[in-house]
């Protein structure tokens, strides 16, 4: 019980959820933060880094479906100005484009190299649908060669789980603190769209919305080395971000 109270934590920004995690998500672990379209999954992650930019962190932001000037008005709406701290070079945001096949390789280098402290993927549904490029598994980790032939359509799921599993891999070996988004149908029981993700993931938080009650709610699903409840917690999307009501 002494080595998990000593567990170092890192604080999310999000005024009360730390003190329900223990004072925020376990150090170096990756975190899935599932929801539906317009739950708060990029607002989260904004608030996260901007928190880290308080605290002294290096910050990397990966996103793949918007440009990052579109990213950098939105968040500034929301009081997260990032100008200064991208300036410092405190924080980064990259665009990864799903049509490069270097992809991967962008992602892997920039997180491996880059000593952060914090990353967010944003999110990780298009790269786990795009179509699987890779040599024989086993043979080489190169998962941008080419060569459907190798497998049979059956052989999809171990490949997606491969494929994901990469991504996943290439966040805990940084040593980083990382958020990972997967968007969710509307009114999905399921925790990622993939239904893999969750798996692979230390943590899974789920942001959810009741547009007849007009209420938002966040969910502790998993959080590893941690006591949490798993009722769904009311929330308001506002100035500042995400805040427990
Ligand atoms: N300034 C604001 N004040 C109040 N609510 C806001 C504000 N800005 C955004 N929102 C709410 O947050 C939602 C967008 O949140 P966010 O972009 O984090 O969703 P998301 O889960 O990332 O969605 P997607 O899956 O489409 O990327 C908007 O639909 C709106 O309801
Ligand atoms: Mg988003």
């Amino acid at each position: 019980m002494d080595g998990l109270r000593k567990m170092e934590r890192v604080r999310t920004g999000i005024d009360g959820l730390d003190e329900i995690i223990g004072g925020g998500i376990p150090k170096g672990t990756v975190t899935l933060i599932s929801g539906p379209p317009g739950s708060g999954k990029t607002i989260f992650c904004y608030q996260f880094l901007y928190k880290g930019i308080e605290e002294g962190d290096k910050c990397l932001f990966l996103t793949l479906d918007k440009k990052v000037d579109g990213l950098l008005i939105q968040a500034q709406e929301l009081g997260f100005d990032f100008q200064p701290a991208i300036e410092r070079g405190q924080i980064k945001f990259l665009f990864l484009d799903i049509n490069k096949k270097l992809i991967y390789e962008v992602m892997t280098n920039e997180v491996l190299s880059g000593e952060y402290d914090r990353v967010v993927l944003d999110s990780i549904t298009p790269l786990s649908e795009m179509p699987i490029y890779m040599r024989h598994a086993g043979v080489t980790n190169d998962i941008n060669i080419i060569n459907p032939e190798d497998f049979s359509p059956g052989d999809t799921f171990p490949i997606r789980r491969l494929h994901l599993h990469y991504i996943m891999n290439a966040l805990d070996t940084a040593k980083c603190t990382s958020l990972v988004t997967s968007e969710l149908p509307s009114n999905s029981t399921a925790l990622s769209r993939d239904g893999i993700s969750e798996f692979l993931a230390d943590a899974v938080i789920v942001l959810s919305l009741d547009p007849t009650m007009d209420r938002r709610k966040l969910s502790v699903m998993k959080m590893r080395s941690t006591k949490h409840t798993l009722r769904p917690l009311d929330i308001e999307i506002g100035r500042g971000g995400i805040r427990l009501i």
